[in-house]
């Protein structure tokens, strides 16, 4: 695991988005695995900044979300999909059809589940794949406890979690109780993967996955088991 050290969020937000434009640069058909959350928006916002006054173009690459609450449409202002156009991809040249996010709505959430983990595999894996870190060490949705081994599937949030995201919606019970995520295998079969850790309230988290045990009691702790996996953080999420 390479640590890096940030002075602060912006910084930190600036790397992120350096080392994923370098990705883009060596390989224009990269396919980006990407997060949501409040961590991700200085890297998209400097993403945006680089293909405005860079030329910096996704034109020809594939993204993939983490994950999507279920139940929430596209035009939900809470939607992973809502968040990710946003942000990101109204701003830059990249491909509609090369966006892949989950169908939170699906009727069948465990088939479409199946359908996104063969749509992840086919696109042969993330070439770098960008994850936050939840309070409890969730990446993506997958909660403590999670086995090392899922794939995309259906999860019931912890009440930690739903806590955690309440800042967006209206009031807690507006927060919906089931997501489709992607699993940890489908996170580890990325190429290399950078997960970034924000503010004071991350440092018992970062502490918890620098100090290198392997436990599905902190999912987080899975990415020991990859090779390439860089760790940015700021000061105050270095505790
Ligand atoms: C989002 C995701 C989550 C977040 C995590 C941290 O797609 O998969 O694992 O990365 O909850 O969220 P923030 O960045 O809001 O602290």
């Amino acid at each position: 695991m390479n640590v890096i050290k940030c002075r602060n969020y912006e910084e930190l937000s600036q790397k992120a988005a350096a080392i994923i434009a370098e990705t883009v640069k060596q390989k224009p058909d990269a396919v980006l695995g990407l997060a949501t959350g409040g961590t991700p928006e200085g890297v998209y916002k400097e993403l945006v900044r680089m293909h405005r006054t860079e030329g910096l173009s996704f034109q020809n690459v594939s993204t993939i979300n983490l994950d999507e609450y279920a139940g929430l449409s596209p035009e939900d202002k809470n939607s992973y999909h809502y968040y990710m156009n946003t942000h990101l991809f109204a701003h830059i040249d990249s491909r509609k059809d090369r966006h892949f996010l989950p169908d939170g709505q699906a009727d069948d959430l465990d088939a479409e589940c199946e359908r996104y983990d063969r749509l992840a595999a086919s696109l042969g894996g993330t070439d770098i794949q960008l994850l936050g870190i939840g309070h409890n060490g969730h990446i993506g949705f997958n909660e403590p406890g999670t086995p090392f081994q899922s794939r995309t599937h259906v999860v019931e949030l912890d009440e930690e979690t739903r806590q955690a995201n309440a800042r967006y919606f209206s009031s807690i019970d507006q927060v919906p109780k089931k997501a489709v995520t992607m699993g940890i295998e489908t996170i580890l079969s990325g190429k290399r993967i950078l997960i970034m850790a924000s503010g004071k309230s991350k440092a018992q988290a970062v502490k918890q996955l620098l100090d290198g045990r392997i436990s599905e009691s902190f999912p987080a702790s899975a990415l020991h088991l990859h090779p390439d996996v860089t760790v940015l953080i700021d000061e105050e999420a270095a505790g």
